[in-house]
């Protein structure tokens, strides 16, 4: 009997979280701005990418999460990550995906008429098949901790990186990864918001769970919130100036009527 309130009143607590209400606004967010996948699913040819997933089998028993020939899986997760950072109707950005892998979600960004690059390893030929067949232009390249990333040549309104794998650095047994500690992650932003931001810009981490849950040690996260992340379950913002709360939903200066992609609305 005593175990029903506290159960009661943690399922309560759960359901006014700080999470919980920002979970809710993103579900708001998108069900207000509705986009049609089904358009956008129009724009790919799920034959074509079955013939690249033919000459790259996968393993049989692979999670869906790595069927990254699935185009109605993945421009369903891709398209609300777009949706989340309000992408659907900003003005025209320029977007750099670090571990880009498939390249929906910047082929999803092209939709809504922003100008991106990917960059990635070059480990996996599905991947460079799937880049190379939604047209996701891709720098080559791997992440080291505390090496600085190539130089592109110019700055980013936003940088994301959606499941991130480069801050493992070695496998201690299967499924648990020696990963980058604060001092790495510190380098990383610096050459990020140094390099790579333009001001006013954004990068958006995500995080894959780990064994226990988390997506990141209470160390890193300190580091983080020393950073002046923002944090929403597996995702952390940063502003380009730590000093500045990013948002997930910021509109730009001016809203391009003309370009915002009618094509894709469904209503
Ligand atoms: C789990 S996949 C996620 C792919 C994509 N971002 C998504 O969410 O579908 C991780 C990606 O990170 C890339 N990656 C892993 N370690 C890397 C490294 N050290 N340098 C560059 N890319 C890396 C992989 O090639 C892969 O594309």
């Amino acid at each position: 009997m005593a175990i029903f309130p506290v159960r009661f009143s943690h399922k309560i607590r759960k359901l006014f979280s700080r999470d919980a209400l920002d979970s809710f606004s993103e579900h708001m967010a998108r069900w207000s701005h509705p986009v049609s996948a089904r358009r956008i699913l129009d724009t790919i040819d799920q034959q074509a990418l079955n013939r690249i997933r033919e000459q790259y089998p996968r393993h049989p028993n692979s999670p869906q999460i790595n069927r990254f020939e699935d185009a109605r899986y993945w421009v369903s997760i891709n398209l609300k990550r777009a949706q989340d950072l309000w992408l659907d109707r900003t003005p025209r950005m320029r977007i750099l995906d670090l571990g880009c892998g498939s390249g929906f979600f910047l082929y999803i960004c092209k939709l809504f008429g922003h100008d991106v690059v990917g960059l990635d390893r070059d480990t996996n030929p599905l991947f460079r098949g799937t880049t190379e067949f939604l047209r996701v232009p891709r720098i080559i390249f791997d992440i080291d901790p505390c090496v600085p990333l190539p130089d592109i040549g110019e700055k980013f309104d936003l940088v994301t990186a959606y499941r991130i794998c480069f801050q493992r650095v070695g496998r201690e047994q299967p499924g648990v990864w020696t990963e980058w500690g604060p001092a790495e992650w510190k380098f990383f932003l610096n050459d990020i918001r140094t390099r790579f931001q333009k001001p006013g810009g954004r990068l958006l981490l995500d995080f894959n769970p780990r064994p226990d849950g988390s997506y990141f040690d209470p160390e890193v996260r300190g580091c983080f919130e020393a950073e002046g992340g923002r944090f929403f379950r597996s995702k952390v913002l940063f502003a380009a100036d730590p000093k500045v709360r990013p948002r997930f939903n910021q509109l730009g200066p001016q809203v391009d009527d003309a370009r915002e992609s009618v094509i894709l609305r469904s209503k």
